[in-house]
């Protein structure tokens, strides 16, 4: 397990230097979260939403390969170990709010994790309580990921603050 150090009650902000540290912030997202949460995506292209994503999934223990789908918009991974899903939005191609709404994410979301890439400004709408993540990219190709707890769900929550990139195994 990747050696994670938290604090509640705050945004923060994680440097993650490599892919593998992305997916070991993803996993550690993946341990504090439940059915009903939503995770709000955001950053430049190739920020590496998805990376994170990935992490999330296999910290979440759910089936199938995370990925950038290129026709689907929504993607369900069920859980192998009964636990919730992990419903995988891409929102890149959406116009806005009102499209976000037909694709009826309020019906899975209570019995889901669910991660919308692109998701900022398109998404808030789903539920008062999100975790909203922020990609920065750096020249270095590093990246420092925001987390901003939003609502109730997050408060007292204590979310990671950094990620040992020492050891990060998918
Ligand atoms: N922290 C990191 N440090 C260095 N490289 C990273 C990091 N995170 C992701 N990458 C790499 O960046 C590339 C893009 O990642 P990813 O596809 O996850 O981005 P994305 O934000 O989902 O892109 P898109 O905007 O196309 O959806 C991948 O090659 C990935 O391995
Ligand atoms: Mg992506």
């Amino acid at each position: 397990m990747t050696d994670v150090t938290t604090t509640a009650n705050a945004s923060t902000a994680v440097t993650a230097a490599t892919d593998g540290a992305m997916r070991a912030l993803g996993r550690a997202l993946a341990g504090l979260s439940r059915a009903g949460d939503l995770l709000i995506l955001s950053g430049p292209l190739g920020a590496g939403k998805t990376t994170l994503t990935q992490g999330l999934g296999r910290g979440l223990g759910v089936r199938g390969s995370v990925t950038s789908p290129t026709f689907v918009i929504s993607r369900v991974h069920p859980s192998l170990v009964g636990g919730p899903s992990l419903v995988h939005v891409d929102a890149y191609r959406l116009g806005g709010p009102d499209e976000i709404d037909d694709i009826d994410l309020d019906m899975t979301l209570p019995d889901s994790v669910t991660v919308v890439e692109w998701g900022e400004g398109v998404a808030e709408g789903l539920s008062d309580d999100r975790l909203e993540i922020r990609i920065e990219r750096h020249a270095d190709d590093s990246r420092t990921v925001h987390l901003t707890p939003v609502g109730r769900r997050w408060a007292g929550v204590a979310l990671p603050v950094a990620v040992d990139d020492e050891n990060t195994e998918d």
